[in-house]
């Protein structure tokens, strides 16, 4: 193993610079050269790449974003963009690549790595937590705190105007970012995908335990709620509850960006470094999972096939919370 490349891909995530750091670092304390990839897959084919140094990393540990930037590519989807990916690793001399990214970014390394011979391992970075194999992916802490900031500012006004706030979150199909940060700011009610949204439970709510006890109150609605979006369920509702202001925020890629956890910084450096180590050991078509707080790999097919499932103890707790 003489050369390691690393990249990002898909939506970018706080702590993705802490990750791209420690794999940084670590190659060249086990005298492996490393190279960075440009915008992901995309710069996979058209060949961006060039050498980094430990001084390329220094000063960003405390990043959002990513220097390497991202893209979600749509000519590495075709074979001729893939084979043109591999014929620029070689003739860079790559001999492995560390994907940091979530669901998309490891579906093309896995089909990339059924059809040439370049050793991939990942790295889950994603807001959406929707990953198998891992309690936790990079950046998820950051916007669960990010989003539960939102809330605590949302919650001042509408208190202060006896308001009820309808609040979308990201997490594209899963409800785990707002299932955490609806919990961690007090929402009286969390609507996600993977719990099927009886409105009949939300307007018997509303009509009873909310209007006697409350005069304003927070609504999480995760964007891939199947029932709508935010403003869909605040129009159903607005509908039947005339006498409540209802209003709608949509957070949108605020939730994306900012610096990274001081949780979120730790598992990337691990994380860093375990693929690497991964990688040297002869390791390949993994994913970094964590644990329990321990660092184990996940094949990708499981990482991206397998469901992972909400902690239903979590979404119950909202009912006692709010009762
Ligand atoms: O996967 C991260 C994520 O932020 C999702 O939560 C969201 O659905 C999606 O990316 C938005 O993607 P884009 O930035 O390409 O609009």
């Amino acid at each position: 193993m003489k050369r390691i490349a690393v990249f990002t891909s898909g939506g970018d995530a706080p702590g993705m610079n802490a990750a791209i750091r420690a794999v940084v670092r670590a190659c060249i304390y086990n005298q492996i050269e490393v190279y960075g990839i440009m915008r992901g897959y995309q710069g996979m084919i058209e060949g961006s790449i060039k050498q980094l140094t430990s001084r390329d990393v220094g000063g960003i540990i405390q990043r959002g974003g990513t220097i390497l930037k991202s893209a979600r590519s749509k000519d590495f989807m075709h074979p001729d963009g893939r084979k043109k990916a591999y014929d620029n690793l070689k003739e860079h001399g790559i001999d492995a690549v560390v994907a940091i990214g979530g669901n998309g970014t490891f579906t093309g390394a896995n089909v990339f790595s059924e059809e040439f011979d370049i050793p991939f391992v990942g790295i889950p970075g994603t807001i959406d937590n929707d990953l198998f194999g891992t309690d936790y992916t990079i950046g998820y802490d950051t916007a669960v705190n990010t989003v539960m900031r939102a809330l605590d500012n949302i919650r001042d006004t509408a208190s202060a105007h006896n308001r009820l706030f309808f609040v979308e979150v990201m997490g594209r199909d899963a409800g785990f970012l707002a299932l955490r940060s609806g919990i961690s700011g007090g929402a009286e009610a969390v609507l996600i995908p993977e719990v099927k949204t009886h409105l009949e439970d939300l307007h018997l709510y509303l009509e009873t335990g909310f209007k006697k006890q409350k005069s304003s109150g927070i609504i999480i609605v995760a964007e891939g709620e199947t029932e709508g979006g935010a403003y869909d369920i605040a129009r159903k509702v607005r509908d039947d509850f005339k006498d409540y202001e209802v209003r709608v925020t949509v957070l949108g890629h605020i939730q994306r960006g900012g610096s990274p956890s001081a949780f979120d910084r730790v598992t990337a450096s691990k994380m860093g470094v375990s693929a690497v180590e991964a990688l040297i050991k002869g390791s390949k078509n993994v994913m970094m999972g964590l644990e329990c707080g321990n660092i184990k790999e996940v094949a990708f097919v499981k990482a991206i096939k397998e469901h992972k499932h909400i902690d239903r103890k979590l979404y119950d707790l909202l009912t006692i919370l709010n009762y």
